[in-house]
């Protein structure tokens, strides 16, 4: 009993690894993780798929993908409004790269993920990393494969943080799952699947609350720092970085990875941090600590900072 307890307790502790293809794409279909569906009222995690294309080894990276990313002929939205926080240079570039649209930044409790402190999660991002960068934060219904794919679904929010020090503080609902990521100085591209290639941070929000720095779409990506603040505020939190509690593609895998049983989940120990692995043998954990309310900071910053 108690070891059934536990083991279900630990099923449901999984901050999920994102899909790095796009399911429009061809290939084989592969769930890589499943969430425990045995109490789907206390916990939303969201299945996670991936198609595994065959020319995702043969991509050309680099400059030459990255030029041709960026071509007006992409944009599918416009930016003569914008939305509340978002630049209007920044928008451009977020229509340029493909990107479907400018991102809801809500003002007020839409009881998903909005611009403001009020709400029993708030997540502060802070630019630490000299040059300009946009936030750009996404909510994954469940059941929605295609929730990370930036020229798919339009995100929860797009912000811009032009400067070192620029700061903003979003609430985020319990019970819901999301992940986040940053373009760095206008110049980070979609990848040719349309997730941005950069680190990623996921949460899960409620009663097992989880959040982690991911490394599976681009192990070359730009540094961030998690920290984690319990339920009364107090400290002696996790931390989730680049090389702590963090997602990590394994040896051979490439620079991106996320089927089944190719990454891992490094250094993940002592006060709320959570690992654990799933019936399949891949990683699940994270950051824990603040189970229907907690505040955690992120600190973005670059190679040189
Ligand atoms: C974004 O706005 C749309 C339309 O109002 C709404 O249906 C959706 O739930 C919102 N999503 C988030 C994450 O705020
Ligand atoms: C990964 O992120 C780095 C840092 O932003 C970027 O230079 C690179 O182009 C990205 N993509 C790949 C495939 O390395």
């Amino acid at each position: 009993m108690v070891l059934s307890c536990l083991l279900l307790f630990i099923l449901q502790t999984a901050a999920y690894p994102i899909p790095n293809t796009r399911p429009s794409d061809v290939g084989p279909l592969q769930e890589i993780q499943t969430r425990s569906e045995s109490d789907s009222s206390v916990w939303s995690g969201t299945r996670e798929f991936m198609y595994v294309p065959s020319v995702l080894k043969t991509m050309p990276k680099g400059p030459e993908n990255h030029n041709r990313a960026r071509d007006t002929s992409l944009a599918q939205f416009s930016c003569s409004s914008l939305v509340y926080g978002l630049s209007a240079a920044d928008c451009v570039y977020m229509a340029e790269i493909g990107m479907l649209g400018q991102g809801n930044n809500s003002l007020e409790d839409n009881g998903l993920i909005w611009i403001g402190a009020d709400g029993p999660n708030t997540f502060t991002f802070v630019n630490a990393a000299d040059v300009p960068l946009i936030l750009i934060l996404w909510y994954a219904p469940q059941n929605d494969d295609q929730a990370s794919f930036m020229n798919a679904r339009v995100p929860a929010i797009s912000y811009s943080l032009p400067n070192t020090g620029s700061a903003v503080e979003l609430s985020v609902a319990n019970g819901l799952s999301g992940a986040w990521s940053t373009i760095y100085d206008r110049s980070t591209a979609l990848t040719a699947f349309g997730q941005v290639d950069n680190t990623f941070g996921e949460f899960s929000s409620g009663v097992y609350a989880t959040v982690d720095v991911s490394r599976l779409v681009n192990m070359s990506g730009d540094p961030m720092t998690i920290m984690v603040s319990g339920e009364s505020g107090g400290s002696g939190g996790c931390v989730s970085d680049m090389s702590t509690c963090v997602y990590t593609c394994d040896a051979g895998t490439g620079n991106s990875c996320g089927t089944e049983r190719t990454y891992s989940l490094l250094n993940c120990g002592g006060p709320n941090a959570v690992k654990s692995m799933d019936s399949d043998g891949n990683p699940t954990g994270g950051c824990q600590g603040w189970s229907f309310g907690g505040h955690i900071d992120i600190v973005l910053t670059g190679p040189d900072s």
